[in-house]
C-alpha cells in the first residue's frame, strides 16, 4: 500500500522506440515522465522544494502556495496543495490550455490568468512580478520561485539524474532535454558532469525562445523557452543546443504517438526528433536518453485537435520515415553555447524575488551542483 499520493512521485520508467528508431543505430529511450501522478516531470522540483519551505517553517499547516506558471508546475503544486491542505493560487496566462486550467481547478486551486505581455512578447515576467507582489501581500503565503530558485535544478540532480544513471549501468552517449527554467536541463547537466562526464550534454529549446541566445519571436510550443538564461542552467554544462520549429515539435508528438503508441506534448516531441537524430549517428548499444516531460492529454484540444492543427498550417500526420528524415535534416544552433549567456541579474530586482529565494540560493549556490 501506498500511504500518500505524493509517494508515487519519480521512479519514472525508460521506455525504447523500436518502431521509430533502427537496430542498427543507437538506442533512444524515453524517461516517461507521464507516470508522476500529477502526470509530468514538474512533480518533483514541485514537491521538493515545499518539503524544503515546510522544514523551514516558510510553510506552515493553512498557508498558500503562489506560483507562475502557464501549467505543468502549477498543476503539479495543485496535487500536493490537495494533499497536504495548502490553499494555491496559479498565476497562468492566455497560453495556458483550457484542459491545464481544468487540472488546476480540479485539485482545488485559485487561478488567476494575467493577460499582459512583457517586453518579449511573452508573459513570464508579468506574471512573476504579480505572483511576487501578490506572496508579499497575501499573509502566511509561499513563493517556490521555479524561475529563480536553485532548488528547482537541486531536485532533478538527486531524483532525475540518479534514476537515469542507475537505469543504464553500461553508461550513455548522449542525453537530450527541453528548457524553460532550465531546472532539468540544468539539475541533470551538472549531475551528469560531475559523475558521467563522457555523457553528451543536449539542450533543445523553441525557435522563437532566447535562452540560447537569437532573436525572440512568438512560438506555440507550450512549456518551453524563455526570453533569458535561467540561474537554474550552467551553460558550461551544455555541449550542444537544437532549436526546434513549432510545425516540427507538433508533428513529431504526434507521430511517437501514432507510431509508437506513446502520448507526449510537443516540447517532448521537439527532443524525441532531437534524440533520434543524434542516434542516428550513433551505433548499436549506445544509449541517448530524451525526457518526455509530460503526456498528450494535456493537449487533447491543441495537438491532437486536427482542426486546430489545420488552423495553424501544421501537417497532421507524417509517417515514420519522414520523421526519420525530418531529424537527420536538423542542425544544431549551437555547438557553443556559453558563448551565448544571455544570464540577467538585472530581473532580480526588478521582478521583487521574493527573500525566500535570496536565502535559499544563498545557501544552495555553495553545494557542489552549482559549482
Ligand atoms: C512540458 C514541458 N517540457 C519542458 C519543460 C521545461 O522544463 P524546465 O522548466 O525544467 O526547464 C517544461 C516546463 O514547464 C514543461 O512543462
Amino acid at each position: 500500500m501506498i500511504a500518500n499520493i505524493l509517494d508515487t512521485i519519480g521512479n519514472t520508467p525508460l521506455i525504447a522506440i523500436p518502431n521509430t528508431n533502427r537496430a542498427n543505430e543507437g538506442q533512444v529511450l524515453f524517461k516517461y515522465e507521464r507516470s508522476n501522478p500529477g502526470g509530468s516531470i514538474k512533480d518533483r522540483p514541485a514537491l521538493y522544494i515545499v518539503q524544503e519551505a515546510e522544514r523551514r517553517g516558510w510553510l506552515k499547516p493553512g498557508g498558500t502556495i503562489i506560483e507562475s506558471s502557464s501549467g505543468n508546475f502549477g498543476i503539479s503544486l495543485a496535487m500536493i496543495g490537495a494533499a497536504r491542505g495548502y490553499r494555491v493560487i496559479i498565476l497562468a496566462d492566455p497560453k495556458t490550455t483550457d484542459a491545464n486550467l481544468a487540472l488546476i481547478k480540479g485539485f482545488g486551486a485559485e487561478v488567476i490568468v494575467v493577460t499582459e505581455q512583457d517586453d518579449s512578447g511573452s508573459y513570464h515576467k508579468t506574471r512573476i512580478a504579480l505572483a511576487n507582489k501578490l506572496a508579499r501581500e497575501i499573509k502566511h503565503a509561499y513563493r517556490p520561485d521555479q524561475c529563480f530558485n536553485l532548488l528547482n535544478s537541486e531536485a532533478h540532480f538527486h531524483s532525475t539524474a540518479r534514476e537515469i544513471m542507475a537505469a543504464c549501468p553500461g553508461g550513455i552517449a548522449a542525453f537530450v532535454t527541453a528548457v524553460s527554467t532550465g531546472g532539468q536541463l540544468g539539475g541533470i547537466s551538472s549531475y551528469m558532469k560531475t559523475y558521467a562526464p563522457e555523457v553528451r550534454i543536449i539542450g533543445v529549446d523553441a525557435a522563437g525562445s532566447t535562452v540560447f541566445g537569437g532573436q525572440a519571436e512568438a512560438y506555440r510550443i507550450p512549456g518551453i523557452g524563455l526570453s533569458w538564461t535561467p540561474v537554474n542552467l550552467n551553460l558550461a554544462d551544455i555541449d550542444c543546443a537544437y532549436k526546434i520549429t513549432d510545425a516540427q515539435a507538433f508533428l513529431a508528438a504526434r507521430a511517437f504517438a501514432r507510431h509508437e503508441g506513446i502520448l507526449m506534448g510537443p516540447s517532448s516531441g521537439a527532443c524525441a526528433l532531437v534524440a533520434l537524430k543524434l542516434a542516428q549517428e550513433l551505433e548499436p548499444g549506445q544509449k541517448v536518453v530524451c525526457m518526455v516531460s509530460d503526456g498528450g492529454e494535456r493537449y487533447i484540444q491543441t495537438l491532437f485537435n486536427d482542426g486546430w492543427m489545420a488552423e495553424q498550417g501544421f501537417a497532421i500526420d507524417a509517417d515514420v520515415e519522414s520523421v526519420r528524415a525530418t531529424a537527420r535534416l536538423l542542425r544544431p544552433w549551437s555547438l557553443r553555447p556559453a558563448d551565448h549567456a544571455n544570464y540577467r541579474p538585472d530581473l532580480i530586482r526588478s521582478l521583487d524575488v521574493p527573500e525566500t529565494t535570496l536565502n535559499m540560493n544563498a545557501e544552495t549556490s555553495k553545494r557542489p551542483l552549482h559549482r
